[in-house]
């Protein structure tokens, strides 16, 4: 048996300087950019309720406290000359699936296609397996969200099974894509076989 390396607690403060855009911690002062580009209906559409409509002060209010103390250093703001434009980041698993971390993001509107959420979710990704030891990194996307599934594409992810009428959001019941990229440096991950629903049985 392969030893795990360990799970490290990331550096709250990291910055992961990609060029166009950085990644680094949210900070007082993102407000107002924040408001700007989350109070978006479509935006927020592709997200959980946790992700609200109408966006308000408030909320931008308690999520810059939350990201950049709780989160600081798995929950990163999408900076562009100085604003912050989006944001990328992990959410780990607890107890058994403490290797398992799923992947969230969203752009303003005014940044999407020039290709910064697959960098940023690229980036994110090889952080998070090589430097911080996770196996496991994956995406729920709502069925339809053809401009996340090609994030997912361009960014290494592969489509892992789909949750039927896993959604309802708005009124609206969709299917959920889980999309996955394994630490493929790792010796315990490396060309893991993919099931079939014939094999995966019980009985
Ligand atoms: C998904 C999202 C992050 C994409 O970010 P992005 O940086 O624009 O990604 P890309 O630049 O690689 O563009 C992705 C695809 O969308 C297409 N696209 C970009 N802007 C578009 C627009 N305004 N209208 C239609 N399609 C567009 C691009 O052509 C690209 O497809 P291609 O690679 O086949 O050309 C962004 O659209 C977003 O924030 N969406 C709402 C939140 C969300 O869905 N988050 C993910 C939840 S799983």
């Amino acid at each position: 048996m392969t030893a795990l390396q360990p799970l490290y607690t990331p550096d709250r403060d990291t910055v992961l300087d990609l060029g166009p855009c950085q990644l680094r911690r949210w900070r007082e002062g993102d407000q107002p950019s924040l408001l700007r580009h989350a109070n978006d209906a479509e935006v927020a559409r592709w997200l959980r309720d946790g992700f609200p409509h109408p966006y308000t002060a408030a909320d931008a209010d308690s999520w810059i406290e939350h990201a950049g103390v709780a989160l600081a250093g798995k929950a990163f703001a999408i900076d562009v000359g100085g604003e912050a434009v989006g944001a990328v980041g992990l959410m780990p698993g607890d107890d058994i699936f403490a290797r398992a971390a799923e992947v969230g993001y969203w752009l303003g509107r005014a940044y999407w296609g020039r290709g910064l959420a697959p960098l940023s979710l690229t980036a994110l990704s090889r952080y998070a397996t090589e430097q911080l030891g996770f196996l496991r990194l994956y995406a729920g996307v709502f069925a339809g969200n053809e401009r996340s599934v090609r994030v997912l594409q361009k960014a290494g992810y592969q489509l892992e099974s789909v949750r039927q009428a896993a959604i309802v959001k708005h009124g609206t019941v969709y299917d959920e894509a889980t999309w996955v990229v394994l630490a493929q440096s790792h010796p315990a991950v490396q060309g893991r076989k993919r099931w079939s629903s014939k094999e995966f049985h019980v009985g």
